[in-house]
C-alpha cells in the first residue's frame, strides 16, 4: 500500500491545477481527452478514475508533479473535493514500483536456488553449480531437471526480443530441461560423491541465427556467482542405467554438452565398481568445447576398463577428414576402443545430444522402422540386432535428444 499524495490546488477558470509531493512523469508528460483504455502506468489509472468519478470532466494532463484537469462546467467546492480525494489516494491503491523493485520482486517470486559455482570453459561453455533452497529430492544418474530465468533478466548477446504483442511476456519465466552433469573425480582425484548440496550443469550458449532467437541460454550466460536462478524440483527421464548389469560393457555416445548425463552416469557405474567396459565419445566442433578433457584422462589412468575418445570436426586438420561417430562404428574404431564387439547380448548404448547423430527412426502401423536420410547412430546399431528403448518396450539403445530436428 503506498502513502496519500499530498495536494496543493490552484484554480484558474476551467482548469484546476494539482500540485503533488511526488512525480508521475518525466518531462514530456502525457495528455487524456478521454479515459485511456489501460490503466498500467499511475497517469493512466488517474486519468481514468477523474474521468469516471466526473462526466464534466473534459481533459487531464500530468507533467512531473502537475496535473491539469480542465472541466466543462464551473469547479465548484465538491467537485474539487472529489478530484483532489482521488489524487491523493491514488498510490494509496497503486505503488510506483520502481523497475528495480520489480525485478527485485520477481526474483523474489520466482527463483528458489542461488549459482555458487561458474567453470567458464570459453565464453560459450560453461559448467555450472546450482544450490537450490531446499535439498536435492534423489534423482538417477542420467535424469534432468529445469532450469529458468525470467525474460525481464538481461542477456549476454545483442539479440532483440519484441515483446510488443505480448506485454506481459517480460514477467514469464524461459525454462528449458539440462541433464545433471557431474565431475567424475575431485581436484584430490578420487570419485566425486553421489548426490551434494549442489547440482552441476553443462551448458552452451546458444547463438541467435536468422531463425531463432534462444530465450534461456543467453540469459544464463549473463549471470554471476551468487545470482538467482530457478531450478525445478523434480528430476526426471528415462535416460537412466536401469536394467544395466554389473558386467555389460556401454557405449556413451554424445555430441557437445551432451556427455553431461554420461559423465553422472560413469562416476556411479565406477562407484559401484563396474566390472564391464565402458567407452565414452564426445564429438565437437573444436577442441575448446571440451570440458571435462582432464577428467576423463584421470579416470582413464585409473580404471582399466574405462576409455574416452573425442572427436573434433571444424579444427584445421579436420578439413576432408571429418569423422562422425557414426564412423567410428562403420569402421570398427569403437569396437577397438571398446575392446569388445558391438554384441547386443551384453551391450548398452547411450545416445545423447544432436538428434542427427541420434538418428530415431519413426515407426508405421505394421510397426516397420524408417530411419531419418542421413544415417544416425540408431540405424547403425540396429543393424547389429540392438533394440531402441521405448517406454513400451525396454531396448539397449538409450536417447536423450536435447532438442528436435524440424
Ligand atoms: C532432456 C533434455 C536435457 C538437456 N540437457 C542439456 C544440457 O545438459 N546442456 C545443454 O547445453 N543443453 C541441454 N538441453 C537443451 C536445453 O534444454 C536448451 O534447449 C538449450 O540450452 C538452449 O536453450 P535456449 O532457450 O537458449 O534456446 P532454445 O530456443 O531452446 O534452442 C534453440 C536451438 O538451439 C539448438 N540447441 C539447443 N540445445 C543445444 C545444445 N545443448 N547444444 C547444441 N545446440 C543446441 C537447437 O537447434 C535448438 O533448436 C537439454 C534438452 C533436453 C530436452
Ligand atoms: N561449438 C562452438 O564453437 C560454439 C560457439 C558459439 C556458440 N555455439 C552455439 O552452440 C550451439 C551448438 O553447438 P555445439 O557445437 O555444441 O553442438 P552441435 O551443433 O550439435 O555440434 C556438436 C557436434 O556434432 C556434430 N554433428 C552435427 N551433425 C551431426 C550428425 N548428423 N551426426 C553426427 N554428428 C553431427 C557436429 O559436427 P559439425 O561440425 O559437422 O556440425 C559437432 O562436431 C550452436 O547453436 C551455437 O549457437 C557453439
Amino acid at each position: 500500500m503506498g502513502q496519500l499524495i499530498e495536494v496543493v490546488v490552484t484554480l484558474i477558470g476551467k482548469a484546476a491545477l494539482f500540485d503533488l509531493d511526488r512525480t508521475l512523469t518525466g518531462q514530456d508528460g502525457l495528455s487524456f481527452p478521454e479515459p485511456p483504455d489501460d490503466t498500467k502506468s499511475p497517469p493512466e489509472l488517474l486519468a481514468q478514475r477523474l474521468f469516471a468519478i466526473d462526466d464534466q470532466i473534459e481533459r487531464v494532463h500530468v507533467l512531473s508533479n502537475l496535473v491539469t484537469v480542465t472541466r466543462a462546467g464551473e469547479w465548484d467546492d465538491e467537485a474539487l473535493a472529489v478530484a483532489t480525494d482521488v489524487l491523493s489516494k491514488l498510490l494509496v491503491f497503486y505503488e510506483i514500483e520502481s523497475p528495480e523493485d520489480r525485478i527485485a520482486r520477481l526474483r523474489n517470486e520466482h527463483y528458489n536456488a542461488t549459482i555458487t559455482d561458474i567453470r567458464a570453459h570459453g565464453p560459450d561453455l560453461w559448467v555450472i553449480k546450482v544450490t537450490p533452497d531446499e535439498s536435492i529430492k534423489p534423482f538417477k544418474p542420467g535424469q534432468y531437471t529445469t532450469l529458468g530465468l525470467g525474460f525481464w533478466e538481461r542477456r549476454a548477446d545483442e539479440a532483440m526480443e519484441d515483446f510488443e504483442d505480448d506485454q506481459d511476456q517480460i514477467e514469464k519465466m524461459a525454462r528449458r530441461s539440462y541433464s545433471v552433469a557431474s565431475s567424475m573425480v575431485g581436484e584430490d582425484g578420487i570419485l566425486v560423491e553421489a548426490h551434494p548440496a549442489d547440482v552441476e550443469f553443462y551448458v552452451v550458449q546458444v547463438r541467435p541465427d536468422e531463425t531463432e532467437i534462444p530465450a534461456l541460454t543467453p540469459r544464463i550466460f549473463s549471470r554471476l556467482i551468487g545470482d538467482r536462478i530457478y531450478m525445478g524440483r523434480k528430476f526426471t527421464g528415462r535416460y537412466t542405467l536401469d536394467g544395466v548389469q554389473p558386467t555389460d560393457n556401454l557405449v556413451l555416445l554424445a555430441t557437445g554438452t551432451g556427455e553431461a548425463p554420461h559423465n553422472t552416469m560413469t562416476a556411479e557405474l565406477l562407484r559401484n565398481g563396474h566390472r564391464g567396459k565402458v567407452v565414452s565419445v564426445v564429438c565437437v566442433r573444436y577442441r575448446r568445447d571440451l570440458a571435462y578433457t582432464s577428467q576423463h584422462a584421470t579416470v582413464e589412468g585409473r580404471y582399466p576398463n574405462y576409455r574416452h575418445v573425442a572427436l573434433t570436426t571444424r579444427e584445421p586438420e579436420n578439413e576432408g577428414n571429418k569423422l562422425y561417430i557414426q564412423d567410428l562404428i562403420t569402421s570398427g574404431r569403437l569396437e577397438d576402443e571398446l575392446g569388445a564387439p558391438l554384441d547386443p547380448v551384453n551391450t548398452h548404448a547411450f545416445l545423447c545430444g544432436n538428434p542427427a547423430m541420434i538418428g530415431l527412426p519413426s515407426q508405421s502401423d505394421d510397426g516397420s522402422l524408417q530411419f531419418p536420410e542421413r544415417v544416425g547412430v540408431s540405424e547403425l546399431l540396429h543393424g547389429k540386432g540392438f533394440t531402441i528403448d521405448r517406454p513400451k518396450e525396454r531396448g539397449n539403445v538409450h536417447y536423450e535428444e536435447y532438442w528436435r530436428d524440424l
